[in-house]
């Protein structure tokens, strides 16, 4: 079995969300997600989520392609998780291409195409200043 892992906040999940995970699914059998809690977000992403890490993680295990969520509390757990769940590929989207090159000794690292035009970020900036969706 093929065993693939990806890291986020998937805050306000969106379509954008859905098809990374989608396609992280499609390299191997199995996807764990590690989710960053509320404190990592707050701590070291300047984050502050609209949903907090339950129910962003409820919602994530109701999407069909991801099999495990679990925590996300430093940006250094990520060898120890790849060995843990022994992982065979890892995968962010390309906004973060290069930044996990180190991994390689690990496991394979992929980076994948962000949607374009769409973010949490966004999402929010939209509904703050009543703008109307382009999406
Ligand atoms: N992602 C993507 N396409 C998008 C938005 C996000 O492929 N349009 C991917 C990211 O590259 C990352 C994962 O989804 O691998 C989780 O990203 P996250 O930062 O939680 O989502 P964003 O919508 O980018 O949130 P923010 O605006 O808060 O950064």
């Amino acid at each position: 079995m093929k065993r693939v892992i990806t890291y986020g906040t998937f805050d306000l999940l969106h379509y954008g969300h859905v098809s990374i995970l989608q396609r992280a699914k499609a390299l191997g059998d199995y996807l764990v997600v590690v989710l960053s809690t509320d404190e990592f977000n707050f701590n070291m992403k300047s984050k502050v989520c609209y949903f907090n890490y339950e129910k962003r993680k409820q919602l994530l295990e109701a999407i069909r392609y991801v099999d495990l969520v679990v925590p996300e509390y430093a940006w250094e757990q990520k060898v120890d998780d790849i060995q843990l769940y022994k992982i065979d590929v890892f995968v962010m989207g390309d906004d973060w291409r290069g930044k996990f090159d180190f991994l390689n000794k690990y496991c394979d690292v992929v980076y994948l195409e962000r949607t374009p035009e769409i973010s949490t970020t966004q999402i929010k900036e939209s509904l703050a200043t009543n703008k109307e969706s382009s999406c």
